[in-house]
């Protein structure tokens, strides 16, 4: 995909530098050349060393080296690449490129450069929203410079909010956009859906599930990464919006229909969301009371429209591809193979919801995909890396 490409990562200093020797792993398998330069905060936290062996190029650290600028010249370097990468991009050396300091290597290299250049921020939560860093940022982006993240979520210093560098593969996919080529499904549409439904009993309560939607957002990040144009419909989720994609928010699962017949056509559809088989269909429309001597309120279920069962209909407006999920607490192969049958759709993806696996509202997934090839068990993986070996298998399939 960066076959011939060039790559100069600037890594600074913070936690997140551990991020970059993935960066540098994913470029180098996407065919680009990677030349690194780490910072003095940098080398506090990688080696020169994992990033040589990684990059299979030499890592440059200081300004003042002989042997470097008898071999290549500073400016030479800050012109070397197609792209100037900074990740992650702490608050100090976005100060200093806000301000044009140039007071070591990776700071001259970029005040030099005549390329474009991308950074990927990552620091404390307080140190991202303080004014100053604030302002940095606005004065880079107003110059030209491209920037991807940070995300929001858990942080090392047991903070919450946004701070987090984007994910490698984030960086990979903006990495490529930035150098003008094409991700394996560029052109396609992809619908997805996520997250829970709430179906309400009154105004105030509703009823649930512990979905929390992080598999079916990583999906649709994962395909937008590989250049899908991805519609995702998402029930109520506390998580972020994944990057470069286009999100409808729904509650009900008859919203959720509606917002997913309204996108197609699609050329595929993924249906990871836990929707609610049931609504209330005696919802109150002032909150219920608690009256004396009346005992507690009954709820009439009804059934709710089965979303993958209407998009898997054969029809024109049927994506090619139709991908469902089944959430099994027990007899995981015989049920999602049955589910597969029952719903019409063309892959199933199966996973073992049961409270001991820790996989509704955790981290990971291990799932079995079902296929008309046959099935493939994958290992426990961080559910990021479900998402990219999904969207992988989607562009493979849609390639055929
Ligand atoms: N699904 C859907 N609409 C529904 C119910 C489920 O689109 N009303 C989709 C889910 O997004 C998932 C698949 O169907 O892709 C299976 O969901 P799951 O909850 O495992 O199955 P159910 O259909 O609810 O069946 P059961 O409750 O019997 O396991």
């Amino acid at each position: 995909m960066l076959a011939g490409k060039r790559v100069l990562l600037i890594v600074s200093g913070g936690i997140a530098a551990y991020k970059a020797l993935e960066l540098v792993r994913l470029l180098r398998r996407a065919g680009a050349g990677v030349r690194c330069v780490l910072t003095a905060g940098g080398a506090q936290f990688v080696t020169a060393l994992s990033l040589q062996a990684l990059s299979e190029e030499k890592v440059h650290t200081a300004l003042f080296s002989l042997t470097d600028e008898s071999e290549m010249g500073h400016i030479e370097l800050s012109r070397s690449a197609d792209l100037l990468v900074v990740a992650p991009a702490s608050a100090d050396i976005l100060a200093k490129m806000a301000a044009g300091i140039a007071d070591d290597l990776a700071s001259t290299l970029l005040l030099a450069t005549d390329k474009p250049v991308l950074a990927a921020p990552a620091m404390n939560v307080r140190m991202w929203l303080h004014p100053a860093t604030q302002a940095n940022m606005a004065s880079l982006r107003a110059r030209g410079v491209a920037v991807v993240g940070p995300e929001e979520g858990a942080m090392a210093c047991n903070e919450f909010g946004p701070g987090r560098l984007a994910e490698p593969p984030v960086i990979l996919a903006t990495i490529g956009r930035l150098l003008g080529q094409a991700g394996p499904l560029a052109g396609r549409h992809v619908l997805v859906t996520s997250g829970p439904t709430h179906e309400p009993i009154d105004p105030v309560r509703y009823l649930a599930n512990r979905s929390s939607g992080r598999q079916g957002h990583a999906i649709a990040g994962a395909l937008a990464a590989c250049g899908a144009r991805v519609t995702l419909v998402c029930g109520p989720v506390a998580i972020a919006d994944p990057p470069g994609v286009g999100v409808r928010r729904v509650e009900t699962a008859t919203e959720m229909l509606v917002a997913c017949e309204a996108a197609l056509p699609a050329d595929v559809a993924v249906c990871a969301a836990a929707v609610a088989d049931w609504h209330v269909a005696n919802a109150a429309d002032r909150k219920l009371k608690k009256r004396p001597g009346a005992g507690p309120p009954t709820l009439d279920l009804a059934p709710n429209p089965d979303i993958l069962a209407t998009l898997s209909r054969p029809g024109p407006s049927r994506p090619r591809l139709v991908v469902g999920f089944a959430a099994e607490t027990e007899d995981v192969r015989r049920n999602a193979a049955e589910k597969l049958a029952r719903k019409g759709c063309d892959w199933i993806v199966a996973n073992d919801v049961s409270p001991a696996s820790g996989i509704m509202g955790g981290e990971e997934n291990a799932v079995l995909l079902i296929t008309a090839q046959g099935e493939e068990a994958w290992p426990r993986l961080p559910k990021q890396q479900v998402a990219e070996r999904l969207a992988a298998r989607i562009a493979e399939a849609l390639g055929q």
